[in-house]
């Protein structure tokens, strides 16, 4: 692999906008595999010096990003938390936190400590950039924090497998989640599911978000297991109690094994589905794969990626309430998407745009954490493998020096050609740990949000939101309403 170190940039204070958009037309470092640390970037004696966080900031940065990240939980959501840090705007804290830290070290990458090592954050759309450039062997998922959560919900799924059996779960995972299309080969099948599952959610009068996630659950169910798992309230209740446990990130080491023992009862369930699942389900297309290995002999488990695939279903909940929200607060928009709906196009481009929206502003993976797998270059400064990388990816998309109404609904901004690919916003990340549900996640979403619309409009939603004011940075689900009239 070529080095091509970005110019040095010294660590101490500068001009943050001016130093983050000259750095934004650098040219991308690259991994610098070998080259030993303290050498300059051509192999000269001068090194840029590192951008460390100083023991205040450090102190700041734990208190408003990291604690309350870990707090609200990372792989199941603790509604009280989220409701609490919404009310005393924790996001704001975050941000001025980030916000201070790229003036105080113009825009450079910070190294903070942290209680499990050194973090570097990335302030700069440069470093953000090389950050989803960098391939996935270099820049791994499977940082140790996140690892140890996800081994005990997903011990075999793709993002914390590593090297070429990492490769090969993550073809299987394209190939059943057809990444690369818009429409699932499935997408005939799986609207009939979500219309089914949403008629018994329109026959009130009021849609609240416990219904919805019931609905939810089933519909994912259905989709990844088929229409016998549609009521197995026992497995939902195995694997929240795993999820709950993975957000201690296995602190609490006796608990750990008992959802290790909770998983091998789950995965078995899962199997059995899967065995008689319909042929449209993700589990049927899954097990054409059949007991595939990767080069090293190591077991695939193509049905054991269904673990990730229900929870990641699950989050289609929270995106759809939010959605119903913005939209019950901005009238001519939900006309506008009504209208499209109306249409009876399947495509649904506006709306789609709407649910993206919704995730721009209310991301479901706030921070991209990632570990590296052999020395990286970050402005030219050289930092060894093992070293957690973090995108604070709410932070940049709500960036309002780099986008423009940052905090308000404005779905348009996706119906530009390149949007997908703006890494100012980055829902899904991007590169190639880029979420392969992506499309399936958006269709699933639209689609129940179509099937609420064809024959309601929504509106007084709670929480209240003021269209003319900035949205608030953090949206807890949990309390969301709307009331449904019939058109
Ligand atoms: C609808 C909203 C969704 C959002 C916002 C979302 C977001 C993301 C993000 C940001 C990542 C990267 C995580 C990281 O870098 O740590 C990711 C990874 C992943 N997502 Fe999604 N996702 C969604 C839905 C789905 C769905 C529906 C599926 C499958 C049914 C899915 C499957 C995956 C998988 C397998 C990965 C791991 C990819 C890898 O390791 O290469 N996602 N998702």
């Amino acid at each position: 692999m070529t080095e091509d170190p970005k110019p040095a940039t010294a660590a101490g204070p500068a001009g943050s906008a001016a130093a983050s958009s000259a750095a934004a037309s650098r040219p991308a470092a690259v991994p610098a595999p070998g080259r030993p640390k303290g050498s300059g970037p051509a192999g000269g004696p001068q090194q840029p010096r590192p951008a460390r966080a100083g023991r205040a900031e450090t102190v700041r940065f734990a208190a408003t990003h990291t604690l309350p990240a870990f707090l609200r939980g990372a792989f199941h959501v603790r509604p009280k938390v989220v409701a609490a840090y919404a009310a005393l705007g924790q996001q704001g804290w975050s941000a001025a936190t980030l916000r201070a830290m790229r003036a105080r070290h113009g825009g450079a990458p910070v190294e903070v400590r942290g209680l499990s090592g050194n973090l570097l954050v990335l302030l700069d759309h440069a470093d953000v950039r090389q950050f989803y450039e960098l391939p996935v062997r270099t820049l791994a998922l499977d940082a140790p924090d996140k690892f140890r959560g996800l081994s005990l919900l997903e011990p075999t799924g793709v993002i914390c497998s590593h090297g070429d059996t990492r490769e090969e779960r993550r073809r299987i995972n394209d190939e059943v989640l057809a990444a690369d299309r818009p429409a699932h080969p499935s997408c005939r099948e799986f609207r009939a599911i979500v219309d089914e599952e949403a008629a018994a959610l329109a026959d009130r009068p009021e849609l609240d978000f416990p219904r919805l996630r019931r609905a939810v659950a089933r519909i994912g169910r259905r989709m990844v297991l088929g229409d016998a798992a549609r009521g197995d309230e026992e497995l939902a209740r195995w694997l929240l109690a795993i999820r709950e446990e993975a957000n201690w990130m296995r602190i609490r080491k006796g608990r750990a094994a008992a959802a290790e023992a909770l998983y091998a009862k789950a995965a078995a369930r899962v199997e059995e589905y899967a065995a008689r699942a319909e042929p449209h389900t993700l589990a049927a297309l899954a097990r054409r794969h059949g007991d595939a290995e990767g080069p090293d002999g190591t077991a695939l488990d193509p049905v054991g990626q269904a673990h990730h695939w229900l929870l990641a279903l699950d989050t289609v909940g929270p995106t759809v309430a939010r959605t119903l929200l913005l939209l019950a607060a901005h009238p001519a928009e939900q006309e506008a998407v009504r209208a499209e709906v109306d249409g009876g196009g399947a495509e649904l481009p506006r709306l789609r745009a709407c649910v993206e929206e919704t995730l721009r502003l209310f991301p479901l993976v706030p921070d991209l954490v990632r570990v590296t797998r052999a020395e990286t270059v970050w402005r030219g400064v050289a930092y060894p493998a093992g070293t957690a990388v973090l995108v604070p990816a709410l932070f940049h998309q709500r960036d309002p020096e780099h986008v423009p109404a940052a905090h308000q609904f404005v779905p348009a901004r996706w119906l530009r050609p390149d949007a997908a690919q703006d890494i100012r916003m980055a829902p899904f990340s991007h590169g190639g740990g880029r979420c392969p549900g992506e499309h399936l996640g958006v269709l699933t979403s639209a689609a129940l949000i179509a099937s609420v619309l064809r024959e309601h409009r929504v509106g007084g939603g709670r929480p209240a939101l003021e269209p003319s004011q900035p949205l608030p940075g953090l949206l807890g689900a949990a309390g969301i309403r709307v009331a449904l009239t019939r058109r």
